[in-house]
This record gives C-alpha cells, structure tokens and sequence, in this order.
C-alpha cells in the first residue's frame, strides 16, 4: 500500500466529538498500520483552552475508549500522542489565524514538512464558509509550496440554494480539487464493494438492467433515536440528514454505467449521470411518492423509550421526518421503467443497510412452491451488519415430485477471518492524504442530489395536507409506506440481524 508524503493535518474543532470519537481513533489505526506518512504531525485547534499535555491526555483517552480494536500497545499512544499539537484559537477571528500560520509553520520546521497541510472542519457548517476564507486571506490555502487540501462533513447546504451558495464561495477561495466532501458511506468497505461485485463479476452485468431486473429496495435502518443530537436533527430530519447523501450515493453505485477507469471523475462522472436521471417527482406527487415518519413512545424490548417529540432539544410540536420512504423512477435505457424504493428511519426495529435487488419472475411458472406463493430471485448486498451478499434461489426439494423451495447461498466478511474491514473514517482519511478523491462527493453531484429533493422539500415546508405519520419506536415505520408499492404480494423485505434471516420473526 502506497505511503503518504509528508504532511500536517490540522483539525478545526478538536475538542469535539468527532475529532475524539472517530478521527483521532481512525489516525491511530493508520498508525498502527504503518500506512502514516513518516514526517507527520497533528495540530488540534478549538475554542476550549487546552495545554498541549491536556490535549494530548484526552486524545490518548479517546484512543483508548473508541479504537474499534482493544488498544494493547500503549507505548505507540505515547509515541502517537507526541505528533498531537494544539492551539486554541477563535475560528472566526482573521488575526487568530495569522498565530495558526506560525504556529504550523514551527511544526513544519521541526519536522521537516515541506508545505503539505490537510484542514479538516469538525465544526459546524456554519463555519467553513469563514475558516476557508480566512485561511485564503493568511496564504494557507495557497498550494505553491505544497499541497492544500480542505476536508468538510456533510451537511453541505440545507437545499438547493444552500447548497450552491456554499459550493460557489468555496470556490472562490479554492480550487474544487482541494475540496474533499466527506459521505462516511463511501468509505464503508462493502459499499466500495458494489463497484467489485458489479464491474469485476461477469455474470451480473448483463443482468443488471430493465430486462431483468423487477425493482431495487435500499434500506438503512437505525435502532437508535436522535441520541444526543435533537438540536441538530431537529433542523434537518432524515431527507437531510440521510438520503441527501447516503441512500443517493448507494443509489448512484448501484444504478451507474460502468466508468471507463478507476480514475475519481470517471466514477463520479458516472454516479453525476444517475443523479441527472432521476425522474422528478412534482410537488403535486410527493404524497403519492414519499412518506415521512416521526417516531412515537413506545415499550421496545421492555424498555420505554421516548417518542420524538419528547427527545431532548426537539420541539414538541415538530414535524421533522426520522422515517422517510421514497419510490422513484431513473429515466435511462438501462433502467425505464424499474421503480427503485428506499427506506430510511430511526428506531426502527434493528440497524441494518442493505441494498436487494429483486430480479423478475421466470415467464411461466413450471413448478409448486412449497408456500404457493412464486418466488423470484434476489441478490441482497448487504452494507452492515453482517457484511456480505446472499443469493436467494429456487431449488428442488428432494423426494418425489416437484416441489420448490427458496434457498439462500452467502458470502460473509467475516468468513475472511484473517483480513480486517478499517473503518470509514480511516479509508477516507488516507485517501485525502493521499490525494485520491474518488470516494467523496463532488460539488454537482451534491447540487443535483439537492435538485430531485427539492419538490419534496417544498411540499413538505409548503403544505401542512402532505400527511406525517407516527410509527411507533421499535417497528418499520409508518404502514402507509407498503401503499408505495401497487402490486399485490410485494411489499419491503424485513431484514434480520443475520444476513441470512428475513422474515417478521428473526434476531433483531
Ligand atoms: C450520519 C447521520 O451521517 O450517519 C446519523 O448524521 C446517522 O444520523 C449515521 O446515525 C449513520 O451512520 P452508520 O455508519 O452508523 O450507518
């Protein structure tokens, strides 16, 4: 594996949650594996005054506490923990950053950088805009002695003149290649595996389209509520906050042409076309197309838990969505005609992402299914937990007869007992040190995202008739959403804990 050059990352929001919670852990692992660039150092920037020694300690503790792997070697924290600078800093005050660029600059010389510094903004959106123009107006977005790269979390924009309105004043300050949108999806191992399964795998290309395909069902379920987060999910809800993103991204890997390289534009170019297919659904339409969820109280596995609007930090008269379900249509030749439907929600009954494919039925039906109803063929990709795919098949029963049976054939990671899935953050992480931006998101792949969301935005905000419906904490969502399919006998899949189970009785 390729070796990062020399590089500083600093990181605006370091006394936060993420900083703690997933990237200092996730550069620890990088550590661990020896897949760090050799002269390399962090600088940890935030409000709260920390000492360097105080610094160090917490991100030693969060190390320890959030590494998905148990932590054995301490001396590599030690060590590690010497590369962590910090420096408390207002983010919005332009003098402050004239002390960053010193204060990078002795880290530089100490180590011997050479120029390359990777910003990472964990704070909160509201404060890319000024940081990257303060670090333009001190030089430190200037690539002339070496590379300037620009790190930003989801989410990008509320809408789509939000969303626009932060591309373009980004760009006035940087280049979009110094951009790198981080979507935590793209860094999921099985996720990047659609691209292997679909590109690497003769056999399914040629079945892979309208011929004979019947429809695509996407789910990313949630057991958890909105936690902590009531504030922040209050103004967002799960169109934002997941399918923005997440689901549209798994929709563009999965609907995609095949890209004519590895190269990040010929991916994105072709996950662009998917977003500028699909259909749009008319402000008119969004009952008929989309249905929104807000959890309710509920006894889950004995236990109480809150509904929504008792969360803390959330309005109690909200109508912020925690469930959303969407069928759309991709206006091409590959998939006319093919609804795809995608599902969304918190405490649901299990946390699962899965992507199945529902394939046609045969077009005369020779034999009895044992249960009297056809089955048909599906290939379900199974993103988390239980990372894996599952052929589901027919076979003949033994004995006299006929008779059919659904079966299932698998594939587990966890079969491949010696090879580790890293984390998200870790992948991602490395490929901006690396330069490679093929899994984050590209300004117009993020402003067409926005584009099919608006009407739903709009209905949504506009008129109080577009129903919300209350499901109860612990189940799939609001019963309206099975209306969205129209034919008989299809209805979503309930996956299990386990990728081989489906099924309303399984381990959740
Ligand atoms: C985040 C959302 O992007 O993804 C959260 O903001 C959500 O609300 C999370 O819980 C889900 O990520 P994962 O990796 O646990 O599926």
């Amino acid at each position: 594996m390729e070796r990062p050059e020399k590089l500083i990352i600093v990181i605006f929001g370091a006394s936060g949650d993420l900083a703690s919670r997933k990237l200092i852990p996730a550069i620890f692992s990088l550590k661990q594996q020896k897949m760090l660039p050799e002269k390399f150092a962090i600088l940890g920037v935030g409000r709260t005054k920390f000492t360097e020694e105080d610094f160090r300690k917490k991100m030693k503790e969060a190390i320890v506490s959030f590494s998905e792997e148990k932590v054995t070697e301490m001396g590599l924290v030690d060590s590690f923990s010497e590369e962590l600078y910090y420096l408390s800093m207002d983010n919005s005050l332009l003098e402050d950053y004239f002390v960053l660029n010193k204060t990078i600059e002795e880290i530089d010389n100490k180590y011997g950088i050479g120029g390359n510094y990777i910003f990472y903004m964990a704070t909160p959106p509201s404060m890319y805009e000024p940081i990257a123009v303060n670090l333009a107006k001190t030089g430190l977005a200037d690539q002339t002695k070496g590379f300037r790269r620009i790190i930003i979390e989801k989410p990008f924009g509320y809408d789509l003149i939000s969303g626009r309105n932060l591309n373009s004043r980004l760009h006035e300050i940087i280049q979009e290649d110094q951009i790198y949108r981080i979507d935590h999806y793209l860094g999921k191992e099985t996720v990047q595996n659609l691209l292997v399964t679909r590109f690497a795998n003769g056999m399914f290309e040629p079945l892979w389209n309208r011929n004979y395909i019947d429809r695509i069902e996407i789910t990313s379920a949630e057991s958890i509520g909105v936690e902590e987060r009531g504030g922040y999910y209050d103004s967002s809800g799960a169109l934002r906050d997941m399918v923005q993103n997440h689901l549209l991204q798994m929709v563009g890997l999965t609907a995609m042409e095949p890209p004519s390289s590895l190269d990040a534009d010929a991916i994105r170019n072709e996950v662009l076309k998917v977003f500028q297919s699909l259909q749009p659904i008319r402000e008119e339409e969004v009952s008929k197309y989309v249905i929104r969820g807000q959890y309710t109280g509920s006894l889950v596995r004995g236990i109480c838990v809150p509904g929504y609007r008792h969360e803390k930090d959330v309005d109690i008269r909200s109508r912020t969505e925690t469930y959303v379900a969407i069928k759309f249509y991709i206006n091409n030749w590959r998939w006319g005609g093919v609804p795809f439907y995608i599902r969304t929600g918190k405490r649901l009954p299990t946390r699962v992402t899965e992507i199945v494919i529902h394939f046609k039925e045969t077009p005369h039906h020779l034999f009895r299914r044992e249960t009297g109803k056809i089955s048909s063929n599906q290939l379900i990709i199974r993103i988390q937990p239980d990372e894996g795919i599952l052929f589901k098949f027919d076979m003949k029963e033994p004995g006299a007869g006929f008779n059919v049976k659904n079966v299932n054939m698998d594939f587990h990671y966890s079969d491949l007992a010696d090879i580790r899935i890293p984390s998200a953050y870790e992948r991602l992480l490395q490929d901006v040190m690396l330069g490679d931006s093929t899994l984050f998101s590209r300004d117009d792949e993020v402003e067409t995202a926005w584009k099919f969301l608006e009407p739903i935005q709009k209905a949504w905000a506009s008129n109080p008739d577009v129903k919300i419906f209350g499901y109860p904490a612990g189940t799939w969502g609001p019963e309206h959403a099975d209306d969205l399919f129209e034919r008989d006998g299809i209805n979503w899949r309930f996956p299990c804990k386990n990728l081989t189970d489906d099924g309303n009785y399984c381990e959740l």
